[in-house]
């Protein structure tokens, strides 16, 4: 899950590469490079481990200058993050820039390696150049050439390829990784994303799996792999592209964090009626669709997980439809039976996430009645694979760390909860839509509970695993918790149903543990309070976060947070939201790289 960025043009490309790159640094971060063709028809290549701001150092001092060029962000997944294994990897005359994964790397090294090609990274990428380079000395032409490699490899790529020969062109490829053309004016992109290249143009092609571009300043051709020539639509991007900015919060996590409140408020302006949702909110004629519907089945990854498992106990709650949240890994891997009148949802803030789109696309020749997708951003690949799109207009996320694209996902399925529950007869709609309404008055009092998160905080820097428990709808909540501090804290944390802790984890409980309880007052109090009494007999550090009035006797070492009243149905949005603020206030004493985790990136677009 890399970042390529590509440009051919009539002017100087440097600075422009750089740039690109820069807004692609979400998709990985632990190395960049890129390579540019001079004006003396030479490729000149410049790699370092670290970030884009690294490389652009490098640049700075270089002097180099050209006018066809590529360059990439690298995630590590073949060899440790240093120079040698930065993109571009070369070969020659050849240099090239993958994203992907080349699962016959090794097959193809051992034959590369008997034709004398010498390897000087650990990646799979390298075997590409080595590929072309091969096939360019077998008296190919040049796109013939990148064509047989192709052919030869296993696996997904999306590709840059540069080529001294051919000064003036840019090939890129695609298959099973996200890639597209931006089309402009004497000048042409490739970019793994559409919000690189918004600062140049708004019209962009997306490549689909086999495809190859080439691309010069003026021009741009797609082809398939057997040579024919492809016509494709050319899209105009609805993003408008703004530079993105701390807005003087000290990081983007915690003015993500700050965002959610006005996000779910516009969601419901928008689209919520006095007391019903409005309708077909979920596209033409989706409430329609959605009325036949007897089964769900989710699926979605890591924070978009954890929304569908909130999901699904609303909506066994208040419909007479049964519901399975499953991880996207799992799905894709796995033989599926599917029920008649099943409709399958996907939640995704990218829409890029590859075991996501892997599981979507095998959806869709498996018979679903429907394939709707919950995502935060518009022409992403999993909006061009779904019959109906529910955007959540979150804006863009920045943060590795989830946490505005988690509660406007649970926004927008409160909505589909609201839609599902009327076959019920139950009559549920008004009473959550009243729920939904009070949201922004309630979340204003759950953010004056920083402080108290800060103070907190302070109990933790020094802890090495910390266990969050919940029951019904507040058990993926404590999922979620868990899910953030460890990710940017680098504190051991697990969720558990608070049922399940004495069937083995309260065996790790001892006076160096704290235990969070996510408590909203319902009819599941009672029980985890037995379970957090199990914990302090055992010397567990206990935290209540309830809106249920409770006593404590001094000394008993509980610490107990007094969250806002709230209804039922809202309650997961509201409890959240503490808990992002405390595992941004432990990452904020530990002083860790909040905004960009240690191995992390924020596109997972490899499986
Ligand atoms: C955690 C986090 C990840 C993502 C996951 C799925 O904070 O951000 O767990 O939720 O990688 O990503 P999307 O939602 O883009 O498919």
């Amino acid at each position: 899950m890399c970042g390529i960025f590509g440009v051919v043009s009539s002017n100087a490309v440097t600075g422009t590469l750089l740039s690109g790159l820069q807004k692609l640094e979400y998709r990985g971060y632990d190395s960049a490079g890129l390579s540019v063709i001079t004006n003396n028809n030479v490729i000149k290549r410049i790699r370092c481990s670290g970030k884009v701001s690294d490389l652009r150092s490098l640049v700075k001092k270089s002097n180099l200058t050209g006018r066809c060029g590529i360059a990439h962000t690298r995630w590590a997944t073949h060899g440790v993050p240093s120079t040698k294994n930065s993109h571009p990897h070369s070969s020659g005359i050849i240099s090239i820039v993958h994203n992907g994964i080349i699962e016959n790397y090794d097959e193809l090294k051992s034959k590369l390696k008997k034709q004398r090609y010498k390897f000087l990274s650990d990646t799979d990428s390298e075997v590409i150049a080595h590929l072309i380079h091969s096939f360019l000395s077998k008296k190919k032409t040049y796109f013939d050439a990148v064509v047989a490699a192709l052919k030869t490899l296993k696996g997904s790529y999306a590709l840059g390829i540069l080529n001294e020969k051919n000064p003036d062109t840019l090939i890129a490829a695609s298959h099973g990784s996200p890639l597209l053309l931006g089309i402009s004016r004497n000048e042409n992109f490739i970019s793994s994303d559409v919000n690189a290249v918004l600062s140049k143009t708004k019209k962009y092609i997306s490549m689909d799996d086999s495809e190859i571009a080439v691309l010069n300043k003026s021009e741009v051709n797609i082809f398939g792999l057997n040579g024919r020539k492809i016509k494709k639509p050319v899209s105009t991007s609805i993003q408008k592209g703004n530079s993105i900015n701390k807005a003087g919060y000290n990081h983007y996590m915690q003015k993500e964090i700050y965002e959610q409140k006005n996000i779910i408020k516009n969601t419901i302006n928008d689209k919520v009626g006095s007391t019903r949702i409005l309708p077909n909110v979920f596209g033409p004629q989706s409430d329609s669709m959605l009325k036949s519907i007897k089964h769900i089945h989710f699926v979605a990854c890591g924070t978009s997980f954890n929304a569908a498992l909130v999901a699904k106990n609303w909506i066994e709650e208040v419909s007479n439809i049964s519901c399975v949240a499953e991880i996207a890994s799992e799905f894709r891997h796995r033989k599926v039976n599917v029920l008649k009148d099943t409709l399958y949802v996907a939640i995704s803030q990218s829409g890029e996430t590859a075991d996501t789109i892997y599981s979507t696309k095998k959806a869709a020749a498996l018979g679903y009645k429907k394939i709707l997708s919950i995502c935060n951003v518009p022409e992403s690949s999993l909006t061009r694979l779904s019959d109906y799109t529910f955007l959540t207009h979150a804006g863009p996320e920045i943060s590795v760390a989830s946490t505005k694209a988690f509660t406007s996902q649970l926004i927008s399925l409160l909505l589909l909860v609201c839609i599902l529950s009327r076959s019920s007869g139950k009559k549920i709609e008004p009473t959550i839509v009243k729920q939904m309404k009070t949201l922004p008055k309630i979340l204003t009092k759950v953010f004056s509970l920083e402080k108290e998160m800060q103070q907190i905080a302070k109990h933790f820097t020094n802890k090495h695993h910390t266990l969050f428990l919940g029951r019904g709808a507040s058990y993926p909540i404590a999922l979620e918790a868990a899910l953030k501090l460890k990710e940017i804290s680098y504190i051991h944390a697990e969720g558990y149903a608070a049922g399940e802790l004495k069937h083995g984890p309260l065996a790790l409980v001892d006076k160096d543990m704290p235990v969070i309880g996510l408590m909203p007052e319902n009819n599941l109090v009672d029980q985890v309070l037995s379970n957090l009494a199990e914990v302090k007999a055992r010397q567990g550090l206990v935290y209540i976060f309830t809106n249920k009035k409770l006593k404590f006797k001094r000394g008993d070492k509980t610490h107990l947070v007094s969250m806002p009243s709230c209804g039922h149905f809202i309650a997961p949005l509201v409890y959240v939201i503490p808990m992002q603020l405390l595992a941004y206030h432990v990452a904020v004493k530990k002083k860790t790289n909040i905004d960009q985790p240690r191995n992390l990136a924020k596109s997972v677009t490899v499986e």
